[in-house]
């Protein structure tokens, strides 16, 4: 297949992806299968696929630059404009739950710290998707990389947000706060540490303490529990998988895959050289 072939499809795909769970939940929702509290199941599922798709799509350029694969490029933009569609889903169903007073709202994300930060959020996406056209791109010129900036305060917003209003159990949001440190671990390193599988160990070791670091942080502040507690939760093998363990197998995840392409293009490039060889004759 052609790379544009390859690339076509990769877009159509990454298309029908993202758009299956919103499809999922309008199904759902159809067959009244959102449980007792629909509106706040709803909530959640739009929250937490909108910080799934802000995580990957900063995921993109590490994974571009991991696997030596140009294509993934093309679909960055469409998952970010994903994550800011499903915020502004996120909102509305919020809206609609309080009977689309606006006036309420408005009081709600003025009071509320966790829906202040969540709101902001929301706004920096929204600039981030309106101006992600080839248009605005060539509007803003330098500007347009200083605006795309922002993507870094609104996923820490995001995940406040995730952490705040999840109270009790913050599980999901550690996990989420450890692989967006493994994508700011990897921007800050050194360029040639990146891609080496050395760099990216460190980086699995670096992304489970900053993990560990998250939660010991929120529980210590939040719930006055002692890091020994969570040590001893983390070692306890009935316990597995806690957060930590999440982002160390992510972690290890991505690198076992670098190993299998860069097995797979060496192998090619053996292959390739090997024909070469074979059936062109040397004078
Ligand atoms: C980029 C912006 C935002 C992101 C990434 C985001 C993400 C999330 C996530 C991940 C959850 C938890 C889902 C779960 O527990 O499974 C959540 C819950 C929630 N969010 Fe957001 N949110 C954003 C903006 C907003 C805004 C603007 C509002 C309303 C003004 C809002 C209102 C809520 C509410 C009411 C909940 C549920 C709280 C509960 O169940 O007690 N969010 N959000």
């Amino acid at each position: 297949m052609s790379i544009q072939g390859l690339i076509f499809w990769l877009r159509q795909a990454t298309l029908v992806l993202l758009c299956l769970p919103a499809l999922h939940l309008a199904w759902r929702w159809y067959t009244d299968d959102l449980g007792a509290r629909p509106v706040t199941e709803a909530t959640h599922v739009t929250g937490d696929c909108t910080v799934v798709f802000l995580l990957c799509s900063l995921a993109l350029t590490p994974a571009r630059s991991t696997f030596n694969w140009m294509p993934l490029v093309q679909i960055r933009r469409r998952i970010g404009v994903a994550a800011a569609l499903y915020a502004g889903l996120h909102f509305l169903i919020y809206v609609a739950d309080q009977k689309w007073n606006l006036i309420v709202v408005a009081l709600e994300i003025a009071r509320r710290f966790y829906l202040t930060i969540g709101f902001t959020a929301l706004l920096m996406l929204a600039a981030l998707a309106i101006t992600s056209t080839n248009g605005w791109q060539r509007r803003l010129k330098r500007n347009w990389k200083r605006l795309h900036w922002l993507i870094y305060p609104a996923a820490v917003l995001a995940i406040l947000h995730f952490f705040i209003q999840s109270k009790a159990n913050v599980g999901e949001p550690t996990v989420a706060a450890g692989l967006f440190a493994w994508l700011m671990l990897w921007r800050a390193m050194p360029t040639k540490l990146r891609t080496g599988f050395a760099g990216l160990l460190l980086l699995a070791v670096g992304a489970t303490l900053a993990a560990f670091v998250f939660e010991v942080a929120w529980y210590g502040i939040v719930n006055g529990i002692g890091p020994q507690r969570l040590v001893a939760a983390d070692i306890d093998p009935d316990l597995f998988p806690r957060p930590v363990h999440k982002v160390l197998i992510v972690s290890l995840a991505a690198i076992v895959l670098v190993g299998v392409r860069r097995g797979a293009l060496a192998l090619k490039h053996h292959w390739t050289r090997r024909y070469i060889r074979t059936t062109i004759p040397t004078s």
